[in-house]
């Protein structure tokens, strides 16, 4: 088993989220779920299992923004010394996550601008462990230049031979996961969107995603953790 830090960003698809955890969960691997506040539009944290992670003294189904910074609406103040959240994630995780990857945070990532918690842990990030990015957008959100800009950027960070930019995203995405050691991104694939629109940009499958996760975690051994 490993410890698997599931990101979870705005897109549509994060309505998968309980099915997704629970999959990981199936496949023995300790979970924590963070969300960004978008993202918690389109799932009850209730329907999550509780995560692995233990942050002031307890168990968390779903980590936001709100842990991150205790007491911060009520004119509570940090005091030195007490543990940041981003960071005892980093720490906590073997492997990142993030799915569904909305065009947003595809964005923020790519720049590094770490505006909220998961952009934190992947600014963060020890590149020592492995990342597992699945996209999710509408079609013509993933169509834009954009998106392969992005992909880009990230994966000449994680060991992407520089080269022309390419404007074929699947392309590029197997060249990613070719080359780069430490980063996967699981292919979006064609469907009906949410929105109505027939086209590339869904999540991948759970079962695909899962099987990327395994690709990655296959020599991690921890023992068993309990949440109980
Ligand atoms: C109903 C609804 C569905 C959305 N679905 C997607 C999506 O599938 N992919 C995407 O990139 N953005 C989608 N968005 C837009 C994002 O939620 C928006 O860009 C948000 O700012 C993302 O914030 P985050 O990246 O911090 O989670 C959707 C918005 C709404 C209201």
């Amino acid at each position: 088993m490993a410890r698997v830090l599931l990101g979870v960003t705005g897109s549509v698809a994060a309505l998968k989220t309980p099915v997704l955890a629970e999959a990981l969960v199936q496949a023995g691997h300790a979970i924590q779920v963070l969300a960004t506040e978008a993202a918690l539009y389109f799932f009850a944290p209730e329907a999550v299992p509780p995560g692995g992670f233990v942050w002031q003294d307890q168990h968390w189904r779903v980590l936001t923004d709100v842990q991150e910074w205790p007491g911060r609406t009520s004119g509570r103040l940090y005091q030195r010394g007490e543990p940041v959240l981003h960071i005892e994630l980093r720490r906590w995780a073997d492997l990142l996550l993030i799915a569904p990857l909305d065009a947003h945070t595809l964005a923020k990532l790519a720049v590094g601008l770490c505006d909220n918690c998961l952009t934190c842990v992947w600014r963060a990030w020890d590149w020592s462990r492995p990342v597992v990015l699945a996209p999710a957008m509408n079609t013509l959100m993933w169509e834009h230049p954009w998106t392969c800009r992005h992909l880009q950027a990230i994966g000449q960070d994680a060991g992407l031979d520089a080269g022309p930019p390419l404007d074929d995203a699947l392309e590029l995405i197997n060249r990613i996961n070719a080359q780069c050691p430490r980063l996967r991104v699981v292919p979006p694939v064609v469907k009906t969107l949410a929105c109505g629109d027939t086209g590339l940009g869904a999540m991948a499958e759970i079962e695909a995603i899962v099987a990327f996760v395994q690709d990655l975690t296959g020599g991690i051994q921890r023992q068993a953790e309990t949440t109980a």
